[in-house]
């Protein structure tokens, strides 16, 4: 089986590949580098083995997607992980946003409808949420006014694809991620930010190498057990794997509907400074912070109910916060090596 993943050269992307490759899939990866680096192939290559065909590919060309296809018609599903995502990037530039989120979804869809049946991942974000009312957050929970054009394209990306399966072969599956954190056990592939790390997980591992001079906790007043923020953080792996296991379901069209959603986390919710405590564990030293004002556009609370996950995918977070840390660790050591 051939299986298109766009975007398979980022971090979330990379590490699907891995898992889709263990399982047996053939791979072929596009991706516009804008926002990683080809030595990410060899690391999944050291890891199974198996070099995925890749094409560098800009899919905002709609030309590009229908040559594309034309080329590869034995393209049996597709992981859509292409996307700009960086939260404060998209309030200063929402075009590129619009533009790189959503009209590449078209193209692909475009094509995809024209198939006699299309499996297809998408990859959407619990920012879609916003601050929910209730926790754990459930699938169910209401779809907020998003705090961001990014926010906003995974929305608009879910409207677009459940209308579209309506009316094509298309079957879909969102996935709503939490936080995802860490590293492929091997340190082959990991979280590659380019330029000043917008995520706490790569900042807090720069600042364990000593490459940032402190973290800056972003706000100690929140309505929380110790005052920051709280949120999901998942390990990439079993991120990774709950791709595979969402993409056999609609292969082997075991879904109930032609679009189900699926929240993926660990049901867990960790604090800032509880983050930073379980990477001191984790490296034994300890992590220079300063308590600074709150981000704006940042929530105070989100982790996940992963029940349906959990019952229905058959898919259970597997790695405690600690390994997840342990792993990120391990990949910045090696990257800096
Ligand atoms: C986590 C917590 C920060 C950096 C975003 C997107 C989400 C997904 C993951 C793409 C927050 C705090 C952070 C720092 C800090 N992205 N923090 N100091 O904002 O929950 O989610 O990234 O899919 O869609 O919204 O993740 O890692 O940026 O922040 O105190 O230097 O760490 O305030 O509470 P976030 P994050």
């Amino acid at each position: 089986m051939k299986i298109l993943v766009t975007g398979g050269l980022g971090f979330i992307g990379s590490h699907t590949v891995v898992e889709l490759q263990n399982q047996g899939f053939e791979v072929v990866i596009v991706d516009d580098l804008s926002n990683t680096s080809m030595t990410v192939l060899d690391g999944i290559k050291n890891i199974t083995g198996k070099v995925p065909v890749f094409e560098k590919l800009d899919l905002r060309v709609k030309n590009n997607v229908q040559d594309f296809f034309s080329r590869n018609q034995d393209i049996a599903g597709v992981i859509h992980f292409a996307a700009s995502k960086a939260v404060g990037e998209s309030v200063e530039n929402p075009l590129l946003y619009y533009e790189n989120n959503i009209n590449a979804l078209v193209y692909l869809l475009q094509e995809l409808q024209k198939k006699e049946a299309a499996s297809f991942i998408f990859s959407s974000s619990c920012t879609v949420y916003g601050q929910a009312e209730k926790m754990p957050i459930t699938e169910n929970a209401p779809i907020q006014t998003a705090m961001s054009p990014y926010g906003n394209t995974k929305q608009i990306g879910e409207e677009i694809i459940t209308d579209t399966a309506k009316v094509t072969n298309i079957n879909a599956i969102l996935l709503r991620y939490f936080n995802p954190i860490g590293s492929h056990p091997s340190a082959e592939i990991g979280e590659l930010p380019l330029g000043v790390p917008q995520n706490l997980v790569p900042f807090i591992t720069q600042t364990g190498m000593g490459l940032r001079k402190e973290l800056s906790v972003y706000g100690d007043d929140y309505p929380t057990s110790d005052g920051t923020a709280v949120r999901d953080y998942i390990h990439v792996v079993d991120l990774a794997k709950a791709h595979v296991i969402a993409l056999k379901r609609l292969l082997d069209k075991k879904n109930l509907e032609k679009v189900e959603t699926f929240n993926l986390g660990t049901g867990t919710g960790s604090s800032v400074l509880e983050v930073i405590q379980a990477f001191e564990k984790v490296n034994g030293q300890k992590l220079p912070y300063k308590l600074v004002g709150r981000r704006e556009g940042d929530i105070t609370e989100a982790y996940a109910n992963t029940d349906k996950a959990n019952t229905v995918l058959g898919w259970k977070a597997q790695s405690t916060l600690e390994e997840a840390m342990a792993s990120a660790w391990k990949w910045e050591q090696k990257v800096r090596s």
